[in-house]
């Protein structure tokens, strides 16, 4: 059965660039609670923990330096069928193929400068979610 909790990242650029607060509000709109928010700067050492999945991956190395470029921000969301919905929300990885009105869509750059960050299933949103936040962070 389909918790009811997923994971987010808003990535680097999209922070730089300034987009945190229109983000968030365009995942509250979307009908998620935020149940835990941070900023953080991830080192490449724990960039590269998150996306060990991806280790073997040609984009591997990339990826982790784009992830520790510039402050992150985190969150765990709460809806019916999060992982889903918020995948939805957030559109196809490479924003060329991301749907209309996607947050992926208004402020993706790149395949890699993707703007978000969605956990891909109940069992890895758990995962990731505990990656950055402990039992007396989430309300
Ligand atoms: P992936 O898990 O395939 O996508 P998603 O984030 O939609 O679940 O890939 C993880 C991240 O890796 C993706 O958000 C951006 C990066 N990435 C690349 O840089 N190049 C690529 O070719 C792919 C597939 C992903």
């Amino acid at each position: 059965m389909a918790t009811n909790r997923t994971f987010t990242m808003i990535k680097p650029d999209a922070v730089q660039d300034g987009h945190t607060g229109a983000i968030l509000a365009d995942i509250e709109k979307g009908g998620f609670r935020i149940v835990a928010l941070k900023k953080v700067l991830l080192t490449p050492e724990r960039a590269g923990k998150f996306y060990e999945v991806h280790k073997e991956r040609p984009f591997y190395n990339d990826l982790v330096k784009y992830m520790s470029s510039g402050p992150i921000v985190a969150a765990i969301l709460e809806q019916d069928n999060a992982v889903t919905a918020f995948r939805e929300l957030i559109g196809a990885t490479n924003p060329a193929q991301a749907a209309e009105g996607t947050i992926r869509k208004k402020y993706a750059k790149s395949i890699e400068a993707n703007a978000v960050h969605g956990s891909d299933s109940d069992e890895n949103a758990e995962i990731e979610g505990s990656f950055f936040f402990g039992a007396d962070e989430r309300f």
